[in-house]
C-alpha cells in the first residue's frame, strides 16, 4: 500500500536516476509524475551508461512496469526514439504505460521556447528549450493536446488546428516566424507515432491504484528538483511543473496518504544549470575542480553546470516542502581530493545571520553563505561499500549535514555505478 518518492532537493541532477534504479530492485512499478525530456537521468549498470529523458528509470528491470503519469509532458517523437534506443540495447519497453491524460509537447512548443528565450536576451532563464514551459502553459490555458487525443483523429486535428490558429499568429506577429502547418503536423504525428504509441496509452491512474492495492511497491520518480518547482523554487528561474513530493499526488493521481517514504536526493555539493540565484556558487578553482571531477555537464544539453558548496539552508527547506523522511547523498567521491570541505549552515543578509530560507527572493540574491569548514579525507571512496570503512573525516562531513538538516542520511553514493552505494543509516542504528 505505501509508496516511495524520490525527489531532488537542490536544482536538479542530484542523482535521482541512480537512486530510482537502485530502489526499483524491490519495487514493481516506477512512475514519472512530472516534467518531460528536460530531465536527464543517468544510470550506470555493469559499466554501461543509460541516459534517460522520459522513460522511468526502473525500465532496466524486467519486473518493473514503467509508467509515465498524467503530470508529465510528452514529446511523442522523443519518447519513441528513447524506446527505440533502449530496445536496440536489449531493454524491453513493452510494459511501458503512458497516461492518456499526459499532455503532448509538439514542435511549436519547442519553437516558442527557443524564440521566447532569445527574446529575453540577458534575462533569459536558460531553459532546456525542450518546449516544457509552453506545453504546460497550453495545459493551463486549456488548449493543450493530450495523449488520448491521438486516439480520435477528428478531435486531434480539430484541437491542433485551434491551438495553431492562435500560436501561429503569435509566432508571426511577435517573432516574425513562418506559420506551422496544422494538417502537415497532424499527418506526421499520426503517421509516425500513433500506431507505435497505441499499445502503451493507458488509464495510468487505475493502473497505479491497482498496483498500490496489490503489491504496494510503487516508486514515484521525480524529475528536476525542489528549487526548480514552479511554486516553491527560485521563480522565475524554475521549471513549469511541480517536482516536489506533492507533485507525485497530482502528477500520478494518488492522495497524499499513500506517500510513506520520501527520499530526498542531494549532491555532496550543489550544481545548477541555467540562470538564477545560487548563494554558495563557486567561481574559483575549487568550483572548476568539482565540475571536472564530477563531470558536471548536462546529460542532454551538454551545458556546464554551475558548482557550489552544499547548502543546508536549502536542504532544511526541502525537508519541509517535501516531508522528507530521509536524505540520500550522491557524489561524495567528487570531494575526495579536497584539503577541506565546506557546508553552508546559514546566510548573512544585511549583517544578520539567517538560518531559514528567506521568503523574499531579493534577500537570496544578497545572501552571503556562512560555512562550517571541515578537514577533507584525501582518500579514494569509490570502492567503499560499508559505512564503517569510511574515513573519519567523511563520516564527520555526513554527520554534520545530518545534524544541520534534521533527517537521517540513508544512502550515500560514491560513484555512478549501481554497486557504489553505502547504507549510512546503519552507522547510526
Ligand atoms: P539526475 O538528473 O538527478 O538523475 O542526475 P543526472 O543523471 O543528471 O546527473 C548525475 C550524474 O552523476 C550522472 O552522470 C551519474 O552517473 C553521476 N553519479 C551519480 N551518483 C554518483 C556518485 O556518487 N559519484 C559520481 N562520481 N557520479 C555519480
Ligand atoms: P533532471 O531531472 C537540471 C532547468 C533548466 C532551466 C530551468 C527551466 O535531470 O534533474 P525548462 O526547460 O524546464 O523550462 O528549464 O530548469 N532544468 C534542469 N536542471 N536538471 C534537470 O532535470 C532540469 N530540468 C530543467 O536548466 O534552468
Ligand atoms: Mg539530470
Amino acid at each position: 500500500m505505501p509508496a516511495t518518492v524520490v525527489v531532488g532537493t537542490q536544482w536538479g541532477d542530484e542523482g535521482k536516476g541512480k537512486f530510482t534504479d537502485l530502489l526499483a530492485k524491490d519495487m514493481t512499478m516506477v512512475v514519472r509524475y512530472q516534467g518531460g525530456h528536460n530531465a536527464g537521468h543517468t544510470l550506470v549498470v555493469g559499466g554501461e551508461k543509460f541516459a534517460l529523458q522520459l522513460v522511468p528509470s526502473g525500465v532496466l528491470y524486467s519486473h518493473i512496469t514503467p509508467v509515465i503519469g498524467n503530470g508529465v509532458v510528452v514529446d511523442p517523437f522523443v519518447l519513441l526514439s528513447e524506446m527505440q534506443m533502449l530496445t536496440d540495447r536489449g531493454i524491453d519497453c513493452s510494459k511501458l504505460k503512458v497516461s492518456g491524460n499526459a499532455h503532448l509537447i509538439l514542435p511549436y512548443h519547442q519553437v516558442y521556447d527557443e524564440l521566447h528565450e532569445r527574446s529575453l536576451g540577458s534575462s533569459q532563464l536558460g531553459t532546456t528549450r525542450r518546449g516544457i514551459g509552453p506545453a504546460y502553459a497550453d495545459k493551463a490555458l486549456r488548449v493543450g493536446i493530450r495523449v488520448q487525443d491521438l486516439l480520435d483523429e477528428a478531435i486531434f486535428r480539430k484541437k491542433l488546428g485551434l491551438v495553431l490558429g492562435h500560436t501561429n499568429k503569435v509566432l508571426s506577429a511577435v517573432f516574425d516566424r513562418e506559420p506551422i502547418n496544422a494538417e502537415e503536423l497532424a499527418d506526421r504525428v499520426l503517421d509516425e507515432c500513433l500506431e507505435k504509441l497505441r499499445p502503451h496509452i493507458a488509464d495510468t491512474v487505475t493502473l497505479v491504484h491497482e498496483e498500490l492495492e496489490s503489491t504496494g511497491k510503487v516508486l514515484f520518480e521525480g524529475a528536476q528538483a525542489t528549487f526548480l518547482d514552479l511554486d516553491h523554487g527560485t521563480y522565475p528561474f524554475v521549471t513549469s511543473s511541480s517536482p516536489s513530493a506533492g507533485g507525485a499526488c497530482t502528477g500520478a493521481g494518488v492522495g497524499p496518504r499513500y506517500l510513506q517514504r520520501i527520499m530526498g536526493v542531494a549532491k555532496a555539493y550543489v550544481t545548477r544549470v541555467g540562470s538564477g540565484p545560487f548563494p554558495t556558487e563557486l567561481f574559483d578553482e575549487v568550483g572548476d575542480h568539482l565540475v571536472e571531477v564530477g563531470q558536471e555537464f548536462g546529460t542532454n544539453t551538454g551545458r556546464r553546470r554551475r558548482p557550489g558548496w552544499i547548502d543546508t539552508v536549502m536542504l532544511r527547506h526541502a525537508v519541509r516542502l517535501n516531508s522528507l523522511t530521509e536524505l540520500s547523498i550522491t557524489k561524495l567521491d567528487v570531494l575526495d581530493k579536497l584539503d577541506t570541505v565546506k557546508i553552508c549552515t546559514g546566510y548573512e543578509i544585511d549583517g544578520q545571520m539567517v538560518t531559514s530560507m528567506p521568503y523574499h527572493q531579493s534577500e537570496l540574491h544578497a545572501a552571503k553563505p556562512v560555512y562550517v569548514e571541515l578537514p577533507g579525507w584525501q582518500q579514494d571512496l569509490t570502492q567503499i561499500t560499508e559505512a564503517a570503512d569510511l574515513p573519519a573525516e567523511a563520516k564527520a562531513f555526513l554527520a554534520e549535514i545530518e545534524k544541520q538538516v534534521g533527517v537521517p542520511i540513508g544512502l550515500v553514493s560514491t560513484g555512478p555505478g549501481r554497486k557504489q552505494v553505502i547504507e549510512f543509516s546503519d552507522q547510526h542504528a
